[in-house]
């Protein structure tokens, strides 16, 4: 199978391009990424030379190089990682998540139409959803869209373009929505990296509002095994929810990251809250592990210690990308907090 994978150098796509070649060494894959920000070569420096891997960088929004690129390497299907992922920048300035997370996809979509792609996946995300209060049930797929972000508006309208390009022109597309990921790679704009990296430096540990927000965590390559699965089982036109069931308060997360590292208390910073803060997200995957045969094989307390061990002896990685844009990004949201 030929696959385009967008976005491959970011976070999740690393792990899932790796993931690929890894468990279907026959297959080829395309990676193209336009490499803003947080996209990372040296994400993918351990498969760069496989004969059966091509990096091209360009952006999902180039409607002549993406045609290009899936008729030139028999593209047989479409796995969209390609996105502005992070909510604080998106309040900072919507327009980009636009652009790429919308303008993007419907591109992406547009291609797979003309050229009859067989299969496309859209990575999405839990907080298409909106907010959960505590007592309510983890959300299932058949929830309402409600998202409070201009990130999650963006990713929420995308899906529903997936979804028109199905009905209307039988477009053989599936979504996957995801929990929160953590893990190797991740981008220090994320609250683990952040929060790691800020205890490794001895610098303050920025805790939104109370603190006592929840997300339901999942380890990456958990989440590119549901993914994987999708794309292989997922029947055309459904949404898939990825969620591994464990629901954290974020101070739980911070107080085990300082103890780890054998850091003071002391070091946690309340600051002004985000805006539009989404108290707490849950995902019902019970779909997933039906249909796909998916469930998370990693152990929360485990994978934790092995990604922040992992950002412990990979100084040299966080220290190359918080740099210049990274650190007016930084003085832009925190200065004021
Ligand atoms: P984040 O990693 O940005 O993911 P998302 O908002 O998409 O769930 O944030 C996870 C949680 O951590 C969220 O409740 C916001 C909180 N948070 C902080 O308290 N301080 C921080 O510096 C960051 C980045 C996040």
């Amino acid at each position: 199978m030929n696959l385009l994978v967008t976005g491959g150098c970011g976070f999740i796509g690393s792990h899932y391009v790796r993931y690929r070649l890894t468990h279907h060494p026959g297959d080829r894959v395309v990676n193209l990424d336009a490499l803003t920000y947080s996209g990372n070569l040296a994400n993918l420096e351990d498969i760069a030379d496989r004969p059966n891997y091509r990096f091209v960088r360009g952006s999902i929004c180039d409607r002549a190089l993406v045609e290009s690129l899936c008729r030139s390497e028999r593209i047989d299907a479409i796995v969209n990682f390609a996105a502005h992922t992070h909510v604080d920048r998106s309040i900072l300035d919507a327009s980009p998540f636009v652009e790429t997370n919308i303008g993007g996809t419907l591109t992406l979509l547009d291609v797979a139409r003309a050229l009859q792609i067989p299969r496309y996946v859209q990575v999405s995300t839990d907080e298409v959803y909106g907010a959960l209060t505590a007592d309510d049930p983890p959300t299932d797929e058949r929830a309402p869209l409600a998202p409070n972000s201009p990130y999650a508006a963006s990713k929420a309208a995308a899906d529903l373009m997936v979804r028109a390009y199905h009905v209307t022109y039988g477009v053989p597309a599936v979504v996957t929505r995801c929990t929160n990921n953590y893990g190797p790679c991740q981008f220090p704009e994320k609250l683990i990296p952040l929060m790691v990296i800020n205890a490794l430096n001895d610098k303050p540990l920025p805790v939104y509002g109370d603190g006592r927000y929840v997300r339901d965590w999942i380890y990456v390559v958990d989440h590119c095994e549901g993914i994987d699965l999708a794309l292989q089982k997922g029947r055309p036109g459904e949404i898939y929810n990825f969620g591994a069931s464990n629901e954290r308060v974020n101070l739980e997360i911070i107080e085990r990251i300082l103890d780890y590292l054998n850091k003071p208390r002391s070091l946690i910073q309340y600051v002004k809250d985000r805006p539009g803060h989404d108290r707490r997200y849950a995902l019902n995957s019970g779909k997933a592990r039906a249909e796909l045969g998916w469930s998370p094989r990693h152990d929360f307390y485990a994978a934790l210690e092995a990604t922040i061990q992992w950002y412990v002896e990979h100084r040299a990685w966080w220290e190359a990308v918080m740099t210049g844009e990274y650190q007016k990004y930084y003085d832009a949201w925190y200065g004021g907090r």
